[in-house]
């Protein structure tokens, strides 16, 4: 067996395909093979640091025969990538958000459960010590009230202000609150999100400033979502969870416990949750998918509901989920 066991090819080579690849870099069985971005710029800064070739197309990537590939492209540009390595029957990780709306990654999850491709997703909080410790605590336990928080700036990126680039921000942020939402508390039926649609101050922007949202769960509980980019800080982004007795926060940072026996902190490094979303693709890849904590198939479900509250707050009104 090669010491490279995976070799893996890069779909977007931007902030987030190079925190990937150092992370991978730092695996000891895996190689970084090719990149492919049309920022030549971008392409060859992650080639030349981890050792890749720059390839022109997909296809030039696909012929050095990866064992997986990573689409860490914008949300506007999701689909051809994802189509042309689902048909070469390679292993997949995407990155959040899946697309700007749920219609092109429902027809992608339908050839990935067909073909039963391998796959990842980048929702990372999934793999963090404070869901685990969450999911304990709430364990047995009805879950009545859930805030979620997603208070930040208009990210460093050209496409984000725009609708036609990220969606806006419950599509391309909010969606990590949304995803861990659903996972501790169960399926949501009923979405109401008012926004407020005066664009951030951000040249050609037409992204929602803020919004606010009701979330009905299947299972009785409710709950609110707020979002706001207009700081000049990430200021807050955490889920926050009440059942009897229980009030939970979970951040990228930890998980923040009261009960009537009293207070607990439990820091967590937001890194080995990044890690690990990687980690466990990569021995997912090599057949071990025990570790897989969120597939695309999976993941779907929480964009589609990201993408209700969008969906909700543009239309105006409630929608069933
Ligand atoms: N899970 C997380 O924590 C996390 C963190 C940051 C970003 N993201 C997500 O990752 C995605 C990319 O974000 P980013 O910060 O890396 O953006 P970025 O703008 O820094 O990088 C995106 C790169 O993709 C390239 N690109 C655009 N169209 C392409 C195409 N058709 N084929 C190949 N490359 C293409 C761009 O040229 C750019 O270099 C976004 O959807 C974002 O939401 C996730």
């Amino acid at each position: 067996m090669r010491a490279d066991r995976y070799r893996v090819g890069f779909v977007g080579a931007g902030g987030v395909a190079a925190r990937h690849a150092s992370v991978l870099a730092g695996f000891p069985d895996v190689a970084i093979v090719g990149v492919v971005d049309p920022y030549a710029d971008a392409a060859r800064s992650l080639s030349e640091k981890f050792g890749a070739t720059v390839e022109e197309s997909v296809d030039d990537l696909l012929a050095l025969e990866p064992d997986a590939v990573y689409v860490c492209v914008p949300p506007f540009a999701h689909g051809p990538a994802e189509a042309a390595v689902l048909a070469a029957g390679i292993p997949l990780f995407v990155e959040k958000p899946l697309g700007l709306d749920a219609e092109l990654p429902q027809q992608l999850a339908a050839r990935i459960v067909a073909a039963d491709v391998v796959t990842g997703v980048g929702f990372h909080w999934r793999y963090s010590a404070a869901v685990a410790r969450a999911r304990d605590i709430l364990d047995g336990h009805r879950v009545s009230l859930v805030a979620g928080t997603w208070l930040d700036k208009v990210p460093p990126v050209g496409w984000w202000p725009r609708r036609d680039g990220s969606g806006g921000q419950l599509i391309e942020q909010a969606v990590h609150v949304v995803d861990l939402a659903r996972v501790l508390v169960g399926d949501v039926t009923e979405v109401y999100a008012v926004a407020d649609a005066a664009p951030p101050d951000v040249p050609d922007a037409d992204v929602d400033s803020s919004a606010a949202a009701t979330l009905r769960f299947a299972s009785g509980a409710v709950g609110t979502l707020s979002t706001t980019c207009r700081l000049g800080w990430k200021h807050r982004a955490a889920l926050e969870i009440f059942a009897d007795g229980i009030a939970l926060a979970i951040s990228e940072e930890g998980c923040e416990v009261r009960t009537t026996e009293g207070n607990e902190w439990h820091p967590v490094d937001p890194m080995d949750a990044k890690r690990a979303v990687d980690r466990a693709f990569l021995n997912a890849v090599g057949g071990d998918r025990e570790g897989l904590r969120v597939d695309y198939p999976d993941a779907l479900r929480s964009h589609q509901l990201a993408c209700a509250l969008a969906r909700s707050a543009s239309e105006r009104r409630p929608i069933d989920v």
